[in-house]
């Protein structure tokens, strides 16, 4: 019998989506097929100074992941032991790192350079295309000369004099958001100019840089991107928050927050042509694995490229593995596939 491949799972970590790092890191725990793989489960701490090696036993046994009120005492285990660094002889015997964070540090770039640094394979996009990804006003930048269209956008620096939206933009509503964010922390709708300043204030806790965008009216869709080179394009999932305004952090992790339809219920035109933007996307920015690109279609015709996840979610209720699910690739076969991706790629 062929040995088992070693994998460690990295969640947690120092960024806004820690807790739904973990609700990933888990699930992908759980469809890790034991006859294939050892699984090494390591939780970093949400100060991001310690790594904790736990099993996956204590592991699963957590209930209610996604929760705001999660603590640093919560995520050390107490079957945990530490790995003292990336030099440490536990490090060296992994084949493949599966990176299940999201946000700062985990999705930027960060721990894949890390990792490029010790040798170890790891699944996902390489430190420069995790970086652009995080960047939405990069990121932005880079899909102009290829004709993606995205909506029209300011970006603010901190400090600096506001300019006149309306010329920009248009009239009101306009959308906020960090310049790095996730999960739509910090993100919210505008309809007036004390909505605007309350946004863009609360976007500001979360960076330096802020957008403010053209609030684009129409369905909003999600394509998810798999492998290397010759990548795929997923089915469509078109997307209806049931609770906010919009695809906020709420309707993303409650259930019955937003209902996800599998095909996108969306001409075959509109939907080849999500298809082929997704993957110029993610070739624009040198994806490698696994992406979800987000649109939103305005006037429900138009896709307009918002952003793209470099990490997607995993968590159960997550859309790239329902996006997989359609294709009839099972959770368990979208890991298989994103750990062999990583190994292709080295
Ligand atoms: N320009 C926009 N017009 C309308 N809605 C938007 C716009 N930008 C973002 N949104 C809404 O906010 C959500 C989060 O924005 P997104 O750019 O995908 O960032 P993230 O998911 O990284 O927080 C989107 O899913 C969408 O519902
Ligand atoms: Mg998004």
């Amino acid at each position: 019998m062929n040995k088992k491949i070693r994998v460690l799972v990295l969640m947690g970590g120092k960024s806004s989506e820690h807790d739904v790092s973990i609700a990933s890191g888990t699930e992908i725990l759980k469809n890790l097929d034991t006859k294939k793989y050892n699984v090494l489960p390591v939780i970093i701490s949400k100060d991001g100074t310690k790594w904790i090696l736990t099993d996956s036993k204590s592991l699963l046994k957590r209930k209610n992941i996604i929760s705001k009120e999660v603590t640093d005492k919560d995520i050390v285990l107490r079957s945990s032991k530490y790995i003292e660094g990336v030099g440490n002889a536990s490090i060296k015997s992994v084949d493949v790192v599966f990176i299940a964070m999201h946000g700062k540090h985990g999705e930027d770039g960060n721990v894949q350079g890390m990792l490029e640094l010790t040798g170890i394979p790891y699944t996902g996009s390489g430190v420069l295309a995790s970086a652009i990804g995080m960047d939405k006003e990069i990121f932005r930048k880079l899909l102009v000369p290829q004709n993606l269209k995205i909506p029209k956008f300011v970006t603010l620096h901190a400090n600096e004099k506001y300019p006149n939206f309306k010329k920009k933009l248009g009239s009101f509503p306009y959308f906020v958001k960090p310049v790095n964010g996730g999960s739509s922390v910090g993100a919210s709708l505008a309809r007036n100019q004390k909505e605007l300043d309350e946004s863009i204030k609360l976007a500001f806790n979360y960076d330096d840089r802020v957008l403010v965008d053209e609030y684009i009216r129409g369905l909003e869709v999600t394509c998810a991107v798999i492998g290397n080179d010759n990548p795929i394009a997923l089915p469509v999932v078109e997307i209806r928050p049931l609770k906010g305004e919009f695809f906020d952090y709420e309707s993303k992790y409650t259930e019955s927050g937003s209902e996800e339809i599998v095909p996108a219920r969306i001409s075959k035109g509109i939907s080849e042509k999500i298809k082929k933007m997704a993957i110029d996307v993610y070739k624009a920015i040198g994806c490698k694995g696994f992406g979800r690109v987000d649109f939103i279609l305005k006037n429900n015709k138009y896709p307009v490229v918002l952003e793209i996840n470099t990490i997607p979610g995993m968590t159960p209720t997550s859309l790239l593995p329902k996006a997989a699910k359609a294709e009839g690739i099972s959770y368990s076969q979208l890991v298989d596939k994103i750990i062999e991706y990583a190994t292709e790629k080295n």
